[in-house]
């Protein structure tokens, strides 16, 4: 449900724009549960969404922040999309491209770059040397990065000569290019092309972005360990609870965007 700002909507209300539950709406104040009421907008229904979640192909040349002095960051690429509270899910520097979640859910960020969630993170690294059979090896069993322990199993996937896919589990400042470089080679380019259960969409030009499917956010949420609802389910726990969702609201963010989709509870 974005309808526009506060005002925007004040404003379509006393235009006669906005029914709830097939009755105008006549007053901007008017208190609407937005998970029961049936809210329209010149007749269409709207879709109750509390969280956004975009992938974006990131582009080189934009910083991971959600705002900075100097540079272009990746939430201004946001445009009109930059609502209050969004930012990007982990780094990449300003060098990388790829795969870049940008959300306002603090709760599904927080667990995906939970440590011990290891979710996976593949990139396409375009390396300066060939790798040695030792290196490969050294890679995927874990090597001295300088920090306090080595890096945690990687994979690699040989694509071209110097051109390979590399799978790690952590998220370490510039950890791809210390991996390389401790095995004595050099990135070149760097691209990430999935993110957990969520593969870049290769349509999306640098800099563009989209919603997250439904599917998507499952396969995510999956991932950050976040156990999937449906909208009957979550209603019938909602009233075993006397009308209050069960747990910190995560699956019964998804229930609700699932009922959206689905048209689950009409809407
Ligand atoms: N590893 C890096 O070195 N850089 C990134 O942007 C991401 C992973």
């Amino acid at each position: 449900m974005n309808l526009g700002s506060r005002s925007q909507v004040k404003s379509y209300v006393r235009q006669g724009l906005v029914t709830v539950n097939g009755a105008l709406a006549k007053s901007p104040d008017r208190q609407v549960d937005e998970l029961s009421d049936k809210i329209a907008f010149r007749g269409e229904p709207l879709c109750y969404k509390k969280f956004v979640y975009y992938m974006m192909n990131k582009p080189v040349g934009v910083v991971s922040a959600t705002s900075d002095r100097a540079e272009h960051t990746v939430v201004s690429l946001l445009g009109k999309d930059a609502k209050e509270g969004i930012f990007p899910v982990g780094r990449l520097d300003k060098d990388t491209t790829g795969l870049l979640l940008l959300t306002d859910d603090g709760g599904l960020a927080h667990r995906l770059l939970a440590p011990r969630k290891h979710v996976d993170k593949t990139y396409r690294v375009t390396i300066a040397h060939i790798l040695a059979e030792g290196d490969v090896r050294r890679l995927e069993e874990g090597l001295d990065i300088g920090e306090e322990k080595p890096t945690l199993p990687a994979r690699v996937t040989l694509l071209e000569d110097t051109e390979i896919l590399l799978t790690i589990q952590e998220g370490k400042f510039h950890q791809v290019k210390r991996m390389l470089q401790a095995v004595g080679n050099q990135v070149l380019a760097l691209k990430r092309v999935s993110f957990g259960g969520l593969d870049l969409d290769e349509t999306l030009r640098p800099g563009e972005y989209r919603e997250l499917t439904e599917e998507e956010l499952e396969r995510l949420s999956g991932d950050a360990g976040v156990e999937m609802t449906t909208a009957t389910e979550d209603r019938e726990s909602r009233r075993r609870n006397g009308g209050t969702a069960p747990d910190s609201g995560q699956a019964t963010e998804h229930a609700e965007r699932k009922a959206c989709r689905t048209g689950g509870n009409g809407r």
